[in-house]
Parts: C-alpha cells; sequence; structure tokens
C-alpha cells in the first residue's frame, strides 16, 4: 500500500532592514501563512528518491554522493539523509508551491524546509526547526550567495522575529494588530543580483552606503519600539523613511515606486519595497477598514497580485 507523508512552509515578509541585515544590521520579518509551499511523500517501487515540482516543471533524482548536489532541491534532501544517516529512500515527493520564485517572499526557503520535513517525516523521523535552520541556510547560500540567514529562520521558526545575523533570534509578540497589503509587480528578480550591486556600491562609496545602511539598522530599531508600542503612525512613517534609504542603495524599481505611492495616495500609512527589490513585492501599512481600498488601487495600478495578512493581537 501507497503511504503519504507531508510537511509544507510559509512565505515571508522583511517589514524593515532588508539589505542591511546583510551587513549585520537588525531587521525584522513576518511569516505569511496564507501562502505556502506543501510537499507530499508517497512510498514508491522505483528504487528512487525522486522530486517532482509540478511549478518549476523540473523532476529531480536524489543520489546519497558525497560531495553535496548544487541543485537546491537535491541537496536539502541530501542534508536530511546525512542528518539521519538514512539511506535514499525508494519515495515519490511532490512538491506544490503558492509562493512566486525571485519575488521577494522566500520562495526558495520555503521549499527547502517543506522538502526537508516532508522527506524526515517519511523516513520515520523528526527534524527539529534548531535543526533544520542551519540545513535550509546552506541552501540559501546556493540561490542568494552570501545570505544574511534572514529567510531560512522567519520561515523555519514561522514567526515575527528580529534578526540580526550570527546572533540569537528574538522571537517578538505584538499587543496591537497590524494590517498589510502585500502587492506583486510580476517582476522576477533574482536577490543575488541587487545583493550584489549592494556590495559592489559598499566597494566603491564605502563611506555613503555605508551609512545608508546604518541608518536602515535604526529605522529598523525604532520600528521595533513603534510596533510594540501601538504607534501605527510611526510604524508607516519608518516605512517609507525604510522605502527612500532602499532606494538610495539602489533596489527599488519605478513599477515598486509606482505601487508604493499609489498604496500611500489611496490611504496607506506607510508603504515600501519587501526582500531583494528590483521587481517581486511590495508591503503597505493600513488601517483595518483600508484593506479593500488600497488592495482595490494597487490592481488598478497594475500590481499582479494582491493579498492582505495581519500580525499581532487581534481582538477577534
Ligand atoms: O530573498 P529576498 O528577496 O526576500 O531577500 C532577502 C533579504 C536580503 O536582505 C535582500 C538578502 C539577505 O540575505 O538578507
Amino acid at each position: 500500500m501507497v503511504k503519504k507523508y507531508t510537511g509544507n512552509a510559509p512565505a515571508k515578509i522583511i517589514l524593515f532592514g532588508e539589505h542591511a541585515v546583510v551587513y549585520g544590521q537588525p531587521a525584522i520579518a513576518a511569516p505569511v501563512g496564507s501562502l505556502r509551499v506543501s510537499a507530499t511523500a508517497d512510498t514508491s517501487t522505483s528504487g528512487y528518491l525522486t522530486i517532482f515540482a509540478r511549478d518549476l516543471g523540473r523532476t529531480y533524482k536524489v543520489k546519497q554522493t558525497k560531495t553535496l548536489s548544487r541543485e537546491p532541491l537535491e541537496m536539502i534532501c541530501q542534508l536530511i539523509l546525512r542528518h539521519f544517516d538514512a539511506p535514499v529512500p525508494s519515495l515519490d515527493l511532490h512538491l506544490v508551491s503558492q509562493i512566486p520564485i525571485a519575488s521577494g517572499l522566500g520562495s526558495g526557503a520555503a521549499i527547502s524546509a517543506a522538502l526537508a520535513r516532508t522527506l524526515a517525516t517519511a523516513i520515520g523521523e523528526d527534524i527539529t526547526n534548531d535543526d533544520l535552520n542551519p540545513m535550509v541556510y546552506e541552501v540559501e547560500k546556493i540561490h542568494h550567495g552570501t545570505p544574511s540567514g534572514i529567510d531560512n529562520t522567519v520561515i523555519v521558526y514561522e514567526q515575527l522575529i528580529r534578526y540580526v545575523k550570527d546572533q540569537s533570534i528574538q522571537r517578538i509578540t505584538l499587543n496591537h494588530p497590524y494590517h498589510f497589503v502585500i502587492a506583486d509587480t510580476g517582476i522576477h528578480a533574482p536577490t543575488y543580483l541587487s545583493v550584489g550591486d549592494v556590495r559592489k556600491l559598499m566597494e566603491q562609496k564605502s563611506v555613503e552606503t555605508g551609512e545608508v545602511v546604518e541608518k536602515i539598522g535604526c529605522v529598523a530599531e525604532n520600528a521595533l519600539t513603534a510596533l510594540l508600542s501601538g504607534d501605527s503612525t510611526e510604524v508607516g512613517a519608518l516605512m517609507n523613511e525604510n522605502h527612500k534609504l532602499l532606494k538610495t542603495l539602489t533596489v527599488s524599481s519605478n513599477e515598486l515606486d509606482h505601487l508604493v505611492n499609489a498604496a500611500i495616495k489611496a490611504g496607506a500609512l506607510g508603504a515600501k519595497l519587501s526582500g531583494g527589490g528590483r521587481g517581486g513585492n511590495m508591503i503597505a501599512l493600513v488601517d483595518e477598514e483600508n484593506i479593500k481600498t488600497v488592495k482595490e488601487a494597487l490592481t488598478a495600478e497594475g500590481a499582479y497580485r494582491v493579498l492582505d495578512m495581519s500580525i499581532g493581537k487581534t481582538d477577534s
């Protein structure tokens, strides 16, 4: 009889501090529970571990080799098998993702986490988040080159976090609700390119760029204070400030700026790009009664996909 095992992981948004986080500044990120990657494992008689990634239009055959594969999906499976000292099982792993790729929503880390959880369960093991996080980080290096580690951390723990590279995670609990509209420009922009360009800026104009990066870190720290105190007007103003600083780092785009301006015009408290930038998604902070208006305005202004999410304590 075919046995089925499942595992999943959420998308994420960066509320404050992307790019600067690569240089040791604090950042704040939240999981997006409504957008997920799910994986299912079916026992098979093939003798192979095969991954069917329908959304990527690809199939992978995983072998346990001395050197790890450079294919992210194969690598995470190899890491799991190594961790549990397990042989390659005869399984079909099916991956289904609701998260668009190269859009600043952490699809790479979510795919790794969902696959790893499913494979671990299928071989009769339980992978803890503490053990999974560094594995997903290893795979992130293939996607991003020099990742800060924020994506894998927020996705694996599925928690609102304050993140500083190489420090222990600070989980954040908010006693006030915040509502965000997330809008996709529909433009795919690989994070390693924008991260690479910021690195070049750091090398060419180190003093000015270093100052911008530090300012982004201050914005993130002030934002945490504002979030904790329930000051949504200040949170919105800091998002606008963060977006301006990201523009200085050259990681925005006309499409992102257009959607950011459209959200503010429609009554958002603040808006900024989220993630690597140059394309992908922007986020806007909105009062609850304004969610619909801002979503409609962003759709009318050409957003490819619009959704909303809330964090913090709600009355319901
Ligand atoms: O994967 P993205 O596009 O959400 O970007 C991650 C955030 C960056 O700060 C741009 C890169 C990093 O590794 O922290």
